[in-house]
């Protein structure tokens, strides 16, 4: 018979080797049995390779199933996994624990919260409607009238380069999230939406660049941006959002594109 060397685990999860303990605390929000959100915490074993979406996944297959949370690709492009992690909006696939805690090795805990400014749902996952509602009324396609082309419409390379940064959105809501404008007003349009008209409003291949700029000239609309950065900040793809927001601004002003 062949001996089964034993597994090490913490809390019931396999511990690779050279993993170390660390505590989770998660703010966990239940609407069929909690009034309120509270935080629980959790003792997981990782590697410093791991991301906070594996630490996620472990204590849900392992200790607790009911935890809920969004994730599809895992690779930092569907945009599903946006949380607080440490405090800042971050994607949890992306985020490495190695990154996390304190070279000392002193800071062994991992905060996770669910994104601000829209409703929990449950735990980590939240209402994305307001956001999408956003976003489809600035018109994030591309506008044209009549003269249909027979072939693709040309642009050229400076043309396609002006709208280059905003294309790279994956609609994570990071951003809009982060907002202070956004937590205490939510019908403000929000940098990811004013991200999305920039993409079409600077295309010089669109149409529809009037109609964009007399919505976002609205009372919700670019003048609510108050220039603090958060968004900036938090986005994952690296997107210049506070700029692309200045340059609407600057359109509408100069009335020029
Ligand atoms: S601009 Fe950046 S942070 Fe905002 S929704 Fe798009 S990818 Fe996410
Ligand atoms: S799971 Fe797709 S971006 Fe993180």
């Amino acid at each position: 018979m062949t001996a089964v060397a034993e597994q090490n685990t913490v809390n019931g999860i396999p511990a690779p080797e050279g993993s170390v303990t660390i505590t989770v605390k998660i703010q966990r929000f239940n609407p069929e049995i909690d009034d309120a959100p509270h935080w629980e915490s959790y003792e997981v074993p990782a590697l410093p390779t791991d991301r906070v979406l594996n630490l996620l996944f472990n204590i849900k297959n392992y200790v607790d199933g009911t935890l809920s949370f969004r994730r599809s690709c895992a690779h930092g492009i569907c945009g599903s996994d946006a949380m607080q992690i440490n405090g800042i909006n971050r994607l949890a696939c992306k985020v490495l624990v190695k990154d996390l805690l304190a070279k000392d090795g002193k800071e062994t805990t991992v905060t996770v919260a669910p994104i601000k400014g829209l409703p929990t749902l449950k735990d980590l996952y939240v209402d994305m409607e307001p956001f999408f509602e956003a976003y489809r009324a600035v018109k994030p396609y591309l506008i044209t009238y009549g003269n249909e082309p027979t072939r693709e419409r040309i642009q050229s390379a400076a043309d396609r380069e002006r709208f280059d940064d905003t294309t790279k959105c994956i609609l994570c809501a990071a951003c809009t999230s982060s907002c202070p404008v956004y937590w205490n007003d939510g019908s403000y349009f929000g940098p990811a939406a004013i991200v999305n008209a920039h993409r079409f409003i600077f295309d010089s291949r669109d149409e529809g660049s009037e109609e964009r700029l007399d919505i976002l000239n609205d009372a919700e609309g670019v003048w609510r941006c108050r220039t603090t950065f958060n968004c900036t900040d938090a986005c994952p793809r690296g997107i210049q959002v506070t700029k692309a927001i200045q340059e609407v601004k600057r359109a509408l002003l100069f009335k020029r594109v």
